[in-house]
């Protein structure tokens, strides 16, 4: 399983790498026009930080101009930049493209099974099923990712499954209990799947009784 990161924001990959189990990075246009930085220059310094996957997105919408896009940042950015392409047809038939040429890709915007299905065939290294803007809509975001994963298991499928617009821990814990390859979560999500009340109320503890072993000459 691999945990990313969806932010451009890099004092917070920063603190998240620190951790020692980041594996990877995705971005998009929103996300880098509210870093307010140059997107390439961002891009070349998160791919710096973590050496896994790091997603950047095209944003021409014919086949032609995403290819173009892809290649170029290929060229210009670090090994592990990876090339985010809209679930469209001319989206599948960029990836296709790419792939050919040994460019890992991650289809993004998908909203079906069928999408994630028709990602795949193209040759996508990731899908990115979208499960908290379905949500949104009032349907269900996991049931999503339970049809893609469910869809996976017929297949010899190598395109990894990475489940985005994630809103909460639980989001997680239900994509790895459904199998799902990769989840791509905001800092807040990240930071909340460390937390608990009693870990800290019983590190407080311990250290209290520490001080108190110390004072008696007993450490
Ligand atoms: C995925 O790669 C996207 O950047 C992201 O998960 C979108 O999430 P949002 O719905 O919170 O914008």
């Amino acid at each position: 399983m691999e945990f990313f990161l969806d932010t451009a924001d890099v004092d917070e990959i920063r603190e998240i790498a620190s951790w020692g189990i980041l594996d990877g990075v995705t971005t998009n246009p929103s996300l880098i026009k509210k870093s307010g930085r140059d997107f390439k220059t961002v891009v070349a310094e998160i791919a710096s930080i973590c050496d896994g996957p790091i997603s950047a997105e095209v944003t021409a919408l014919d086949t032609q101009g995403m290819v173009d896009q892809g290649r170029a940042l290929k060229k210009e950015l670090p090994e592990n930049v990876i090339i985010k392409i809209p679930c469209t047809p001319e989206g599948l038939a960029a990836t296709k493209i790419l792939n050919s040429e040994g460019i890992n890709t991650n289809v993004t915007l998908v909203f079906s099974a069928a999408q994630a299905l028709m990602a795949a065939k193209a040759g996508a290294t990731y899908v990115s099923p979208f499960i908290g803007r379905v949500d949104d809509t009032g349907s269900d975001g996991m049931t999503l990712i339970a049809e893609i994963m469910s869809t996976w298991e017929n297949y010899d499928i190598k395109t990894k499954v990475l489940a985005a617009s994630i809103r909460h821990p639980t989001h997680v814990l239900a994509c790895m209990q459904l199998g799902a390859h990769t989840v791509t979560m905001p800092t807040k999500t990240f930071r909340q799947l460390m937390k608990h009340p009693l870990t800290d109320k019983g590190l407080e503890g311990f250290l209290k009784d520490w001080a108190e072993v110390e004072a008696a000459g007993n450490a």
